[in-house]
């Protein structure tokens, strides 16, 4: 029998819609835990017109009989963290109790988010057009062996030797690299030692609690965010995030193992979007890419940037697909495509005259596709909040047959609509859903 877990990810790059899915998924699910990222992340949950948004904590913890797990594979910055807690405590949300923050995550700390902006804003750099959270700083020192572990936060005395030494060396490099101004660490520390008590209360061996909740017949979702493109491995490297947002993360990110993973569900816009730097072969830049970005409010959730918008890259779908294996898409934003006469897909690439579907691995080689289109019929009717596929207009049933045939992955749920009520799931995947057991 399959584990009762799934895992929701981004397909593309990031900002898909999870947000809203795992919210609706989590009514499901005993508990909603985050395996990779940080507070770059900003998940959107609309609950009858009151509107949440996520950053650090599983959007799980909005039911009230779900717990949420930050895992060992995220960077947790605790100031983030704190405040999150208290913006959902001013909501009616209290968390506490239904918390818990893995004792083996790695810390975000000032001279992070300092080392970051200067890095980024140097002159001769490659910008990568980061959130500026201080996340590709936290993960460097977590891969190098010198970060700080929330379970070392919680030991004062350990506190301070690692702000000690850390100011010492960051200052040193951000001084010769950049000219930028040191940190104190004393300051630093009398701070963080502050902090470090405010935050012990969330903090457990999360993957025992999560292993120990598996035996229990508990069901477990895991929530993935940013998107495959930006996975640190299999993205558009060097444009993507430091974490594994794809499936594999999941298990890594907070100790459950790989043969508990049930199933992979990934999250695809109707269209496709990005924020920030690097490749994207579909991008459209007329006006009808700024029509869809005001339509669909494409700006970030965390940083308020305009989001790139393109047609949908079959291609990067399949690859999103295959690296995680997933079984079950999630197609969202399906109303932001209403008013198209014609809906051009890629479903192939030209390279150097060459068609294929393979993903190059160089950002040259992405950049020089020539994406080759087909033009699907629009609908030019509103599907907003409709909730029965049935009642689909014929043309947007076609679309999303369309996407479905091509992607290697059966479609589950639509999303017409940022409301939790806007949301249809196909006949197949609630029976899928049931025949895993993922009732409470
Ligand atoms: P996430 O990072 O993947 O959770 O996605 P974000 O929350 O950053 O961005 C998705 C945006 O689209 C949010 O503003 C959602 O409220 C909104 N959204 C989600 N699903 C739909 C949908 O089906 N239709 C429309 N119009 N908006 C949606
Ligand atoms: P959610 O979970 C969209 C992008 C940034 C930048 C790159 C690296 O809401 O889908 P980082 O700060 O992570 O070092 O930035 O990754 N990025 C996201 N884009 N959605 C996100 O998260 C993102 N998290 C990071 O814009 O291009
Ligand atoms: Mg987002």
């Amino acid at each position: 029998m399959p584990a009762k877990t799934a895992v929701v990810l981004g397909a593309q790059w990031g900002d898909e819609g999870k947000g809203k899915i795992v919210d609706v998924l989590a009514d499901r699910f005993s508990v909603v835990a985050r395996y990779a990222g940080g507070h770059n992340a900003g998940h959107t949950v609309i609950i009858g017109g009151k509107k949440f948004v996520l950053q650090l904590i599983p959007c799980g913890v909005l039911r009230p009989d779900c717990i949420g797990v930050i895992g060992n594979g995220v960077v947790l910055d605790p100031v983030a963290f704190l405040q999150e807690v208290a913006r959902l405590r001013e909501m009616g949300i209290h968390p506490d109790g239904k918390l818990f923050v893995s004792n083996r995550a790695h810390v975000i700390l000032p001279y992070h988010r300092m080392i970051e902006l200067a890095a980024e804003n140097a002159p001769g750099r490659m910008k990568i057009g980061t959130t500026s959270r201080g996340i590709g700083p936290a993960y460097e020192d977590k891969m190098k062996r010198g970060g700080l572990r929330v379970v070392d936060m919680l030991n004062s005395a350990l506190l301070r030797t690692h702000i000690q030494n850390a100011c010492h060396e960051k200052n040193t490099i951000a001084r010769a690299l950049f000219g930028a101004d040191p940190l104190d660490a004393n300051k630093m520390y009398n701070e963080y030692a502050r902090i470090a008590e405010q935050l012990a209360p969330y903090v457990t061996d999360t993957g025992v609690l999560l292993n120990q909740a598996l035996r229990a017949g508990k069901s477990i979702l895991f929530e993935g965010a940013q998107g495959t493109l930006l996975d640190i491995d299999h993205g558009t490297y060097p444009f993507v995030t430091s974490s594994s947002a794809t499936a594999g993360g999941a298990s890594i990110g907070t100790g459950i193992g790989p043969t508990n993973i049930g199933t992979v569900i990934g999250v695809t816009k109707a269209y496709i979007t990005r924020v920030g730097e690097g490749p994207f072969p579909t991008e459209i830049h007329d006006s009808i890419g700024e029509a869809l970005r005001a339509r669909g409010q494409e700006y970030g959730a965390v940083t308020g940037r305009p989001r790139r918008c393109g047609w949908v890259d079959l291609p990067l779908l399949r690859y999103s697909n295959q690296i995680n294996g997933a079984e079950w898409l999630v197609v969202t934003k399906l109303d932001v495509l209403d008013d198209l006469e014609t809906i051009p897909v890629c479903t192939g690439y030209k390279i150097d005259g060459k068609v294929t579907d393979v993903i190059p691995a160089d950002v040259r080689g992405l950049e020089s596709i020539e994406p080759i289109y087909k033009n699907l019929k629009g609908w030019r009717q509103s599907t907003e909040g409709i909730t029965d596929p049935s009642k689909l207009p014929t043309a947007a049933q076609e679309y999303l047959r369309f996407l479905e045939a091509e992607s290697c992955a059966r479609i589950g749920m639509i999303s017409t609509g940022p409301d939790r009520a806007q949301t249809m799931w196909t006949p197949e995947f609630t029976a899928a859903l049931n025949n895993m057991a993922v009732a409470r």
